[in-house]
């Protein structure tokens, strides 16, 4: 079948967290099954890519949305994208959402409906006759219009749409959907309306004939209140409908210590001197003293649902212990406040990076001996699986895909409540185990085993497209 995916994010030109992993990946992995291409809208850094793009298509301007032009680039594995080329919307400089200081642009909601419609179009077969899809596969709010559009359009090719984080809602006031060129039927409970507001997201939930989210437990948990942002109702609905599932992230074959260049020393499980090549690169790298303690780290988004906000409460005990830690991240700022604060508070113990380094991020995952990880909720969460396949140990709260990729004890230590108190716990368990050289490399052999590469991890997507696209093709007979 061929398949339109639609992503604000893709890891091999923009990314800022695992959306843009798993959108360069799952495609990949899919091949085997099915003819996959990518929709991505033109940020500098894909329009500047250096690969050629070739212009397919006009569209014209809708309501408020601009003219936009669609092109077509092929990247160097033969990965087929399809570009949203409209300068005034997305030839800007910082992130996919906002400007360099983490601002959102105050016009997303047309950069992204703008979006939605273009690949609506694609999916009617106007744009590149030669090419139109089966199935549409739409991910997180930003591409959440495309099935919605497609409805009010009278298409009727199956969609998907997959829910990485509920949180983020692409929430805009009700004025603009005449901007946005939305019927007023749609302008309810029932269609796109969220307390008030329209909400992108809830756009994606209603219109999309199936939807996905990216672990089980995360699947379960969104359908009640405590973590269903509001639409724990709809997405109850629809997992009795049966129209709602979790499959859990893999990850790319490219994360494999044996192999990536970025890493200091290659190794595999046992070759521990190697690895550690890669702690003392750290280490340095942090401006921390080599010790033969433990080395723990964060490579994360300093966001509210990452629960970093824990830190000062176990950081002495980490040092008590004989640990250091590490932290690579960027975004709120106060949360980067407080962690800059404890590196200047314990400057021999504490290192932090603000900022975002993928071949850092990698020799880190490599070099440390544990991953801190006590994520609020965590729709799936790949750090931990890379942090394990590199031989890390993560230390979670036991949410969402982390409940569901680390075995307590075994690949990595989970805690139970979102306290101080209860993630010492398990960072108590990790200092016992790293005083017993014996057990700890177990554990770590263990979890290098533990993640599952897309290989395997895509064929639930597989299946599904077959299916979704067989009940439409009987539908339509
Ligand atoms: P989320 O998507 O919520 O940010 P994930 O764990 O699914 O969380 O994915 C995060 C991805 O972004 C991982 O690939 C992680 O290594 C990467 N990442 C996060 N922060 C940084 C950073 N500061 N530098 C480099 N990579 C980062
Ligand atoms: C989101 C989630 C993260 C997930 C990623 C990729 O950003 O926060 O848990 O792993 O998407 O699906």
């Amino acid at each position: 079948k061929k398949v339109l995916f639609v992503t604000s994010e893709l890891a091999d030109l923009v990314k800022v967290g695992g959306l843009g992993d798993v959108s360069a990946a799952l495609p990949r992995a899919l091949s085997r099954y099915h003819w996959v291409r990518v929709m991505v809208p033109g940020y500098p850094q894909v329009i500047n890519s250096g690969y050629p793009i070739q212009i397919i298509a006009d569209l014209p301007g809708y309501a408020a949305l601009p003219p936009c032009q669609i092109g077509r680039m092929t990247l160097e594995d033969g990965l087929t994208l399809y570009v949203v080329i409209c300068p005034e919307l997305y030839d800007r400089p910082g992130t996919p959402y906002g400007d360099s200081n983490g601002r959102d642009w105050p016009d997303n909601h047309i950069r992204f409906a703008r979006f939605g419609l273009a690949a609506a179009a694609l999916a009617s077969g106007e744009v590149c006759p030669s090419w139109q899809p089966d199935l549409v596969h739409a991910h997180d709010w930003p591409a959440a219009l495309t099935p919605a559009y497609m409805t009010w359009r009278g298409q009727h090719t199956p969609t998907v749409f997959t829910v990485h984080n509920l949180a983020y809602q692409g929430l805009c006031e009700m004025h603009c959907a005449v901007e946005l060129g939305l019927p007023p039927e749609a302008l309810n409970l029932d269609g796109v309306e969220f307390y008030g507001k329209l909400s992108f997201l809830k756009a994606g939930l209603t219109y999309a004939d199936h939807i996905t989210t990216v672990s089980k437990t995360y699947a379960e948990e969104i359908t009640a209140p405590e973590m269903g942002c509001g639409l724990h109702g709809l997405l109850s609905q629809r997992a009795e409908n049966q129209q709602l599932s979790g499959f859990v992230n893999g990850i790319d074959k490219c994360w494999d210590p044996q192999t990536d260049s970025h890493l200091i020393q290659n190794f595999s499980a046992g070759e521990w001197e190697a690895r550690h090549a890669n702690t003392r690169y750290v280490e340095q790298l942090f401006g921390l003293q080599p010790s033969e303690g433990p080395l723990f780290a964060i490579v994360s988004r300093l966001v509210e649902q990452k629960g970093l906000d824990l830190l000062p409460g176990v950081i002495e005990q980490i040092i008590a212990g004989g640990g250091r830690l590490v932290v690579l991240g960027q975004g709120q700022p106060e949360l980067e406040q407080m962690i800059a604060q404890l590196a200047q508070r314990f400057p021999e113990h504490v290192g932090f990076h603000r900022g975002f380094n993928e071949a850092d991020a990698r020799r880190m995952f490599a070099g440390s001996d544990f991953l801190l990880m006590p994520s609020r909720y965590e729709p799936c969460g790949l750090s931990q699986s890379y942090a394990q396949c590199f031989g890390s140990l993560p230390i979670a709260h036991r949410t969402g895909g982390l409940a569901d990729t680390i075995e307590d004890d075994q690949t990595g230590f989970l805690f139970d409540e979102m306290t101080a108190d209860s993630f010492a716990g398990a960072i108590e368990r990790a200092l016992n185990t790293y005083l017993l050289p014996p057990l700890l490399e177990a554990m770590r052999c263990k979890a290098m085993q533990a993640p599952q590469y897309w290989l395997q991890a895509a064929k639930p997507y597989a299946q599904l497209y077959h299916s979704l696209a067989e009940q439409s093709l009987f539908a339509s007979l």
